[in-house]
C-alpha cells in the first residue's frame, strides 16, 4: 500500500469537472529557433488577450525552464515570478505583447518530449504536454493561436528545416547558417506545434484535391531510405481520396509533409501539415516489412492524415475530450483500411486487437470510460479504451444512425466546430441533431467503464412455431464504478434453422437498452440456431449456452464472416476452458469445423487463415476464474497438437498451394496466401512431424520476403530444433545494420513459447544492441516478454523482477514509455496468491524507487488499490 510519506509526495489528481475556460488567449504567436543540439534558444513572442473581465494574471506553463529574458509591450519587464513550472506576469489591459526567451537542451532530453534529438536531426513533439518543454505557453488545447515560426540552424548539419503550415521564405545567416520562416495559416493548439531540422530527402509527389487544388506530398527520410517510402507515399495519396469521397474532407494547406525519426513514444504525430512518424511506420521494403507492417503503415498514414479534420481542424476542448479524436480517427482509419482489402478480416483483426488489449484494460485497476473523470498524467491516457474502445462507441453510433445520417452528421459536426476545441458531448449532440434520434442513454457509454456481459438464452417452441429470445446485460464493477447503468447496446441477430441451415429470420439490429430483454421470433418451425452480435456489432461479452454442435454449424453456415469466426473462436474457446478447468476436452468438435473451414473452397483464402487460429493463451487465460498460465499453455499445445496431426494432409496441401506463388507482390491475394501459409507451417510444426524444422528453415532461406522469413523464424524459435539457433543467427547477421528489423529479432525471441524465454529475455537484455533508450528496442524486448502469457508468469517471479527492474531503469530516461509497458504487472488479481504477493511485492518495490515520475507513480499506486 501506499504509505504516508510518498501519499504525501502524490501528483495532483486533475478533474473534469473542474475545466474552467482560459483566462488568456493567443490569437498569434512568433516563435524564433536558434538552433542546436546542445543549446537551443527559444524567443516566443505571444499576443494574448483577457478572455473575459477578470482580474487574474497571465500564467504560462513550463517545464523546469525560467526564462532568461521577459519583455512586456517591448520593455524589459522585472515583474514576473514563478509558480513552479509556471510562469505568471501581471498585466494591467486587456492586449499585451509578451515575449520571452528560453534556453532548453535537445541533445539531453531522453523523455523525447518537447524538442529532442534522433539519430542526429532535431524534432519535435509537443502532444500532450510537450509544447511547455519548449517555451513558456498556456498549455492546453482549447487555446489556438495562428503560429509563425522562424528557425536558424547550421547549413551543413542541417540541411532541411521544416515546420507547420507553408513556407514563407529562407535564406542564408552568418557563420554557415541558415534559416527558414514558415506560417500556419490555421489557428490551432501547441500540441499540433512541430518543426523538424535534419539532413533529410523527401520522396516527393501531389495530389490534386476535390476543389483542383495541387498540394506538394513529401516524405522526409535519410537519403539511404528513400527507397523503402513508396509504400507510404502511395497510401498518403489513397487516404486523401477516401477522406474526400467518404467524408467529404479535403486537404486545406499547399504543403503536407512527413517525417520519419527512429525515436519516438508512439507510433507518429498529426501535427499540422507536418505529420512527424516513428519510422517503423513509413519505412517499408519487401526485404524488411512484413504485410502486418505494410498494412499497418497504411493504417497509420491514413490515421494522421484523417487527423486534419477529426483532431486539427475541430480539436479537442480539454485532454479528458481525447477520445473525441483518437476514438473517430480510428474508426475512419479502421473504414479506410477495410476499403483496401478484405473487411471481413480487418474487422476480425481489430476485434482481436480490442481483446487484447481493451478488454483486459477495462477488467483491470485501470479501468477508465472513454472520456476519464480524472488523471495524473494525461500521457497514461493514450489507452487501448480511449483509441479501441473509443473507436467502437462511434462505430455503435454508426450502425444506430445508418451511412446516410451517420454522414450527414458527421458533415454538421465538422461545419460546426470548424476551428473550436470540442467535447464528446458535442459530437454525440451532432449524431443526434443529424438523425433526429435521442442519444440521452447512449451516452453512458462515455461515462461508465467496464464490458458489458449480455447472456443470450434461445427457446424454442416447437408446436408454436415460436422462438424466445431471453437477453439480460450486467456489468461488473471498475475502480470509483461500483454500479453501472444499463448500456445501450445495438445486437445484430439471426436465426438459422438448425437441420436445413436455412435463415429463419432476416437480420435485425435490437437494441438492448434495459437490464433484460425477450424477443420473440414467430413461424419458426424448425430447431432455430443463433447469431448473435454479427460484426461484433457491440463491444461486448456474449455469454450464450450455445453447444459446441451449434457453434460447429454456424462456423460452416453463418453467412456473416465476422459471425462464423466468432462462431469458431467460441467453440476453441469453450474446448480450451474446459480442459484447463476440467483437465480433459473433446477435440474433435474443434478438429471438425478447422477441417470444413479448410476444405471450403467457396471461402476467401485471408478469412480461412484468421478463422483456424486459436484463441491466444491470453485469451484464454481471461476467460478463468483465476489464471493458471502453465494449464492454459499445455491445454492450448495439446489442441495445436491435434489439429496439426488428424489434419496434417490438409495442412501439406494449404502449405503447398500458398507456396506456389512467384516473386513477391503486395496484394489482397498474395498476402492471403502468405498468411495461410505461416499458419499451416505453424501447424505443421505444432504436429511434431520430424521434417518440420527442415521445411520452417527451408522456407526461411529461400524467403524473398519478410513475412514469409519471419514466420519461418517463428516457428523455428518456439521449437526444439537446433536450426532455430542456426536461423536466429543468420537473421542477425543479415540485418545487423537496420534497427527495425533487429526489434523483430528481439521480439521473436522474446514472445517465445519455449521454456528457456526467461532467460534468453535475460541474456538479451545484456545484448550490445538492446537499449533502453530507444523505445522501439525497449518495446521490442522487455513490453513483449510483458505480453507473453506464459513466459512473464513462469513460477517464481523472476519475469516480474525483471519488468520491475527495466522500469525503475527506463523511468529514468523516459517516464512515459516506462508507464506503458507496467499493466501486466497490475494483473495480479487474476492470478494465485504465489503469484500475487511477488507481482505486487514489484509494484511496491516501483513505488518505493526515490525520484519516480508521476507517469510511473500513477501506473504503479492505481495497480495496487
Ligand atoms: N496523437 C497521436 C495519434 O494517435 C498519438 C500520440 C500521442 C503521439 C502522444 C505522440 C504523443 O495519432
Ligand atoms: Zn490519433
Amino acid at each position: 500500500m501506499i504509505d504516508a510519506q510518498s501519499a504525501l509526495a502524490s501528483p495532483a489528481v486533475i478533474r473534469r469537472e473542474d475545466y474552467q475556460p482560459p483566462d488568456w488567449l493567443v490569437p498569434d504567436i512568433a516563435l524564433d529557433f536558434d538552433l542546436d543540439p546542445a543549446t537551443t534558444r527559444v524567443t516566443a513572442v505571444l499576443d494574448v488577450v483577457r478572455s473575459s473581465a477578470h482580474g487574474r494574471p497571465l500564467r504560462l506553463d513550463g517545464d523546469g525552464q525560467v526564462p532568461t529574458k521577459v519583455l512586456v509591450d517591448g520593455n524589459p519587464h522585472n515583474d514576473w515570478r514563478m509558480d513552479g513550472d509556471t510562469l505568471e506576469i501581471d498585466l494591467p489591459g486587456s492586449e499585451h505583447r509578451i515575449e520571452t526567451e528560453v534556453a532548453i537542451h535537445p541533445d539531453r532530453n531522453t523523455q523525447l518530449m518537447g524538442l529532442y534529438a534522433s539519430g542526429g536531426n532535431l524534432c519535435t513533439q509537443c502532444e500532450a504536454e510537450g509544447f511547455r518543454r519548449i517555451t513558456f505557453f498556456p498549455d492546453r488545447p482549447d487555446v489556438l493561436a495562428r503560429y509563425s515560426v522562424r528557425m536558424t540552424a547550421d547549413r551543413k548539419r542541417f540541411p532541411v528545416l521544416l515546420a507547420n503550415g507553408d513556407p514563407i521564405a529562407s535564406g542564408d545567416a552568418e557563420d554557415g547558417r541558415h534559416w527558414a520562416e514558415w506560417r500556419d495559416p490555421f489557428p490551432k493548439p501547441c500540441y499540433l506545434f512541430a518543426l523538424v531540422a535534419g539532413d533529410l530527402s523527401a520522396n516527393r509527389a501531389t495530389f490534386t484535391t476535390m476543389s483542383g487544388r495541387e498540394v506538394q506530398l513529401g516524405i522526409w527520410v535519410r537519403a539511404a531510405d528513400l527507397p523503402k517510402t513508396e509504400h507510404a507515399l502511395a497510401a498518403l495519396q489513397t487516404a486523401m481520396a477516401w477522406d474526400e469521397r467518404v467524408y467529404g474532407r479535403e486537404y486545406d494547406l499547399d504543403v503536407f509533409n512527413i517525417v520519419a525519426v527512429d525515436d519516438f513514444n508512439f507510433g507518429a504525430m498529426e501535427n499540422k501539415g507536418l505529420n512527424i512518424f516513428n519510422s517503423r511506420y513509413i519505412l517499408a521494403d519487401p526485404d524488411t516489412a512484413t504485410d502486418a507492417d505494410y498494412d499497418a503503415i497504411a493504417a497509420v498514414v491514413a490515421h494522421e492524415y484523417f487527423h486534419n479534420w477529426s483532431g486539427n481542424r475541430v480539436t479537442c476542448r480539454d485532454w479528458f475530450q481525447l477520445s473525441l479524436k483518437e476514438g473517430f480517427t480510428v474508426f475512419r482509419d479502421q473504414g479506410f483500411s477495410a476499403d483496401q482489402g478484405s473487411a471481413a478480416v480487418k474487422r476480425i483483426e481489430d476485434v482481436r486487437t480490442l481483446r487484447a488489449a481493451q478488454f483486459p484494460e477495462d477488467a483491470g485497476p485501470l479501468a477508465h470510460p472513454i472520456r476519464p473523470d480524472s488523471y495524473m498524467e494525461i500521457s497514461n491516457f493514450y489507452t487501448a479504451t480511449i483509441y479501441n474502445k473509443g473507436a467502437e462507441v462511434i462505430r455503435m453510433m454508426a450502425t444506430i444512425l445508418g451511412p446516410d445520417s451517420f454522414r450527414a452528421s458527421t458533415d454538421l459536426y465538422f461545419d460546426r466546430y470548424d476551428g473550436t476545441a470540442a467535447t464528446c458531448d458535442d459530437f454525440v449532440r451532432c449524431m443526434e441533431f443529424g438523425s433526429g434520434i435521442d442519444l440521452t442513454q447512449f451516452r453512458h457509454w462515455y461515462s461508465q467503464a467496464g464490458t458489458p456481459r449480455v447472456s443470450a438464452a434461445l427457446d424454442h417452441d416447437a408446436g408454436s412455431g415460436r422462438a424466445t429470445l431471453r437477453l439480460a446485460q450486467r456489468t461488473a464493477p471498475t475502480p470509483g464504478q461500483p454500479d453501472k447503468e444499463p448500456f445501450v447496446l445495438p445486437l445484430k441477430l439471426k436465426l438459422f434453422g438448425g437441420e436445413t441451415g436455412a435463415a429463419l429470420s432476416n437480420e435485425q439490429l435490437f437494441m438492448l437498452d434495459r437490464p433484460t430483454a425477450d424477443i420473440t421470433f414467430d413461424g419458426v418451425t424448425e430447431r432455430p440456431v443463433l447469431s448473435i452480435n454479427r460484426g461484433f456489432s457491440a463491444p461486448v461479452i456474449i455469454e450464450s449456452d450455445r453447444s459446441s454442435a451449434d457453434l460447429k454449424f454456424l462456423s460452416a453456415h453463418d453467412d456473416d464472416p465476422f459471425a462464423r469466426y466468432e462462431a469458431m473462436q467460441q467453440l476453441m474457446l469453450d474446448t480450451l476452458v474446459a480442459a484447463v478447468t476440467l483437465g480433459r476436452a473433446d477435440h474433435e468438435p474443434v478438429i471438425d469445423a478447422v477441417r470444413r473451414t479448410l476444405e471450403d473452397p467457396a471461402l476467401d483464402r485471408a478469412f480461412a487463415a484468421e478463422a483456424v487460429l486459436l484463441p491466444s493463451d491470453s485469451f484464454v487465460g481471461d476467460q478463468l476464474e483465476m489464471v493458471d498460465p502453465e494449464a492454459v499453455f499445455r491445454a492450448r499445445e495439446a489442441l495445436r497438437r491435434d489439429l496439426g496431426k488428424h489434419l496434417a494432409g490438409l495442412w501439406r496441401s494449404a502449405y503447398a498451394n500458398a507456396s506456389q506463388a512467384g516473386t513477391f507482390v503486395y496484394s489482397p491475394a498474395a498476402k492471403a496466401a502468405r498468411r495461410m501459409r505461416s499458419v499451416a507451417l505453424g501447424y505443421i510444426a505444432a504436429s511434431g512431424a520430424e521434417d518440420a524444422a527442415d521445411v520452417a528453415f527451408a522456407q526461411f532461406e529461400a524467403a524473398d520476403n519478410m513475412t514469409d522469413r519471419q514466420g519461418a523464424l517463428t516457428t523455428l524459435v518456439n521449437g526444439k530444433s537446433d536450426k532455430r539457433i542456426a536461423a536466429l543467427d543468420i537473421f542477425y547477421n543479415r540485418y545487423s545494420g537496420d534497427a527495425l528489423v533487429l526489434d523483430k529479432w528481439f521480439q521473436t525471441q522474446a514472445l517465445s513459447m519455449r521454456d528457456d524465454t526467461p532467460q534468453v529475455v535475460a541474456d538479451l537484455a545484456r545484448h550490445p544492441d538492446f537499449s533502453l533508450a530507444n523505445p522501439n528496442r525497449a518495446r521490442s524486448l522487455v513490453g513483449a516478454f510483458g505480453v507473453n502469457q506464459r513466459a512473464f508468469h513462469m513460477a517464481g517471479g523472476a519475469g516480474y523482477r525483471f519488468l520491475a527492474d527495466h522500469l525503475i531503469a527506463l523511468d529514468k530516461l523516459n517516464p512515459q514509455t516506462a508507464a506503458k509497458l507496467l499493466p501486466p504487472l497490475g494483473r495480479w488479481r487474476r492470478f494465485d496468491p504465489a503469484r500475487a504477493t511477488l507481482m505486487k511485492a514489484e509494484l511496491e518495490r516501483i513505488l518505493a524507487t526515490p525520484g519516480l515520475s508521476k507517469d510511473l507513480f500513477e501506473q504503479a499506486s492505481k495497480s495496487l488499490e
